[in-house]
């Protein structure tokens, strides 16, 4: 690395689950969304080659805090408990967790989650909110999609997934909808390895840029069509 002639870029590593439309998902064999747009463009700013690493969306950390990737982005919620572990960057975006239900059923808004079957995407702020809730039983999926899948087969009574996914996720679960009222609001950040501040700068610089020039907007109307 470095130092050589032929003038090879470093490579920056992303950690993703690209199980998460529109923020990371799989286009044949390519994986783009969001995420992969701001990824790219701090990879350039930085004057680095970007790859990315799928996997278990709660690997993820782990793998920042062991060096395996450089930064994760997967539409990360800003968590204090996960704050003990990584360093967030500055948001990028603002985001919900909404309740999918089937199209007859009875629960009308968070309050009705008492005692029921919930899915959720393992190792999620989904998952951490659900697991508070009273009596109910917790089904925890890898796949935020699988989560919707087990309740157009009643397998489960809702599913409680971030806002934007849940759009496309409906949108090819016939007999699904998503509940108005939201479950709670969040905020998506890049997360560094603790003693990675020099990148934490880096990506916080490039966010910057790229929200102060609207290319973020850019990126997010691309995926996005309110
Ligand atoms: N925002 C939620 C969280 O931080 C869910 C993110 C899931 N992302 C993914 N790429 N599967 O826990």
């Amino acid at each position: 690395e470095g130092g050589d002639s032929t003038e090879e870029k470093d490579t920056l590593v992303m950690a993703t689950n690209a199980e998460f439309p529109p923020y990371e998902y799989y286009e044949g064999q390519d994986i783009v969304g969001i995420d992969v747009d701001i990824a790219n463009a701090i990879a350039d700013e930085l004057g680095m080659e970007l790859k990315i690493e799928d996997m278990a969306f709660d690997s993820i950390i782990a793998a920042v805090t062991s060096g395996k990737a450089d930064f994760g982005a997967a539409g990360m919620t800003v968590d204090p408990d996960r704050e003990k572990e990584v360093n967030f960057t500055d948001t990028y975006a603002e985001a919900t967790q909404v309740i999918i239900v089937n199209e007859d059923s009875t629960i009308a808004g968070p309050d009705d989650l008492v005692g029921k079957k919930i899915g959720v995407q393992l190792g999620t702020t989904g998952d951490m909110y659900v697991s508070d809730i009273e009596d109910a039983t917790v089904e925890r999926y890898n796949k935020g999609f699988e989560a919707v899948q087990a309740l157009t087969q009643d397998k489960i009574d809702a599913v409680v997934i971030d806002g934007e996914p849940a759009k496309k996720f409906v949108e090819s679960a016939e007999g699904t909808k998503i509940l108005d009222e939201a479950y709670t609001q969040e905020e998506y950040a890049i997360v560094v390895a603790k003693d990675n501040e020099e990148l934490l700068e880096q990506i916080n610089g490039a966010i910057a840029d790229l929200k102060e020039s609207g290319k973020l907007d850019e990126i997010v109307a691309k995926y996005i069509t309110s």
